[in-house]
């Protein structure tokens, strides 16, 4: 691996530069509509070790693959029950990832040893287009340094890998701006892995029958279901608390020393609490807000849950991560 790279900054017009990039065997970021993603070609397992070196990510934690057409799920999925052609009428291209059965071409470092694959079709004219140009499917978990706040704008992204990686193609901030749903069809009952914006109840509308949703921070003794739930993730270097009411949020203030640097984040505005910035609550917004709190050296991001927030599972599911070891 080369130690450090002059970082090409492509525009959405220039993917044949980032499709020549990719068969080379090097990595690029690109938008989808989630978050931005840092590729790399599925079947070149030198490539996708890049990957887990640049992000730091664990090697025990599998990387999901991204297709533009049919004929590339039997590429790289066997055994595909009829819940899955029900969910890819009903969601691809969308924010849904399935897990099923990996077929012996999907090298055994993208799956980190497991006999499965996630993959979904992002519906990102972009990140559809690169792929095609490929020719192939591309591996490409979010693009953030591992354990961090993902990236939904090319800038979250050149200041995470400027310098680590080919290039970064820039596209507009992510309209979604959390992570796709993630539901393994690997058992008899279709499991949510990772909550996202395509919800439990839109995918049981679906398949006609229900599906379970695996625990948060649930510590598995047997084998792992989603290797990735086990660590930190979405954390900022600021610590993250989650307040019920506004006066839990003054009561934290009161207690804590004045010097403390804080950020709010809450789907209303509110001006009463004197020192503290504001910064709007939403799926959307709630990374672009992580990473500020970062650039502006808060010490401290205190969340408002509301009704709303409160009833957004995949919003949720982030936030409590993020608030972990605080
Ligand atoms: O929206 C998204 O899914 C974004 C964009 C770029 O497509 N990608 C993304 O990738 O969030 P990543 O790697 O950050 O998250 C994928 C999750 C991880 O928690 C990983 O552990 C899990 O999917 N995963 C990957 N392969 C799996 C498998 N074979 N079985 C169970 N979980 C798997
Ligand atoms: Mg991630």
């Amino acid at each position: 691996m080369k130690e450090s790279y002059t970082t090409e900054l492509l525009q959405e017009d220039q993917l044949e530069r980032a499709a020549e990039l990719l068969k080379q065997g090097e990595i690029v970021s690109f938008p989808t509509e989630t978050v931005y993603g840092l590729g790399a070609c599925i079947f070149s397992p030198k490539a996708c070790e890049k990957i887990f070196i640049a992000k730091g990510r664990p090697c025990d934690n599998p990387l999901i693959a991204h297709i533009s057409h049919f004929a590339q799920v039997e590429q790289i999925a066997k055994n595909l029950p009829e819940d899955f052609f029900l969910l890819y009428e009903a969601f691809f291209p969308g924010p849904l990832t399935v897990v099923l059965e990996k077929t012996e071409a999907v090298p055994s470092i993208v799956s980190a040893g497991l006999q499965s694959i996630a993959f979904r079709m992002p519906s990102h004219p972009t990140a559809l287009k690169l792929i095609e140009l490929v020719g192939e499917p591309l591996v490409a978990p979010s693009a953030n340094l591992s354990g961090r706040p993902s990236s939904t704008d090319y800038r979250h992204v050149e200041h995470d890998f400027q310098g680590k990686i080919a290039a970064i193609v820039q596209g507009t901030s992510s309209e979604i701006g959390i992570e796709s749903t993630v539901i393994s069809l690997l058992g008899n009952q279709p499991v949510i892995l990772r909550p996202g914006h395509i919800t439990k109840q839109q995918i049981e509308k679906v398949l006609g029958k229900e599906v379970d949703v695996a625990k948060m921070n649930e510590k598995h003794s047997g084998p792992v279901l989603s290797p990735g739930m086990k660590y930190r993730h979405y954390a900022p270097e600021a610590k993250v608390f989650l307040f019920r009411s506004l006066h839990e949020i003054k009561e934290h203030v009161e207690k804590s020393p004045s010097f403390t640097k804080r950020l709010i984040l809450s789907s209303e505005p509110n001006s009463s609490i004197k020192d503290c910035a504001y910064f709007p609550l939403s799926a959307k917004t709630l990374y672009a807000a992580l990473r500020q709190a970062d650039a502006e050296r808060a010490s401290e991001v205190l969340v408002l849950l509301n009704e709303k927030t409160l009833h957004n599972l995949a919003l949720m599911n982030r936030l409590i991560k993020a608030a972990e070891n605080t």
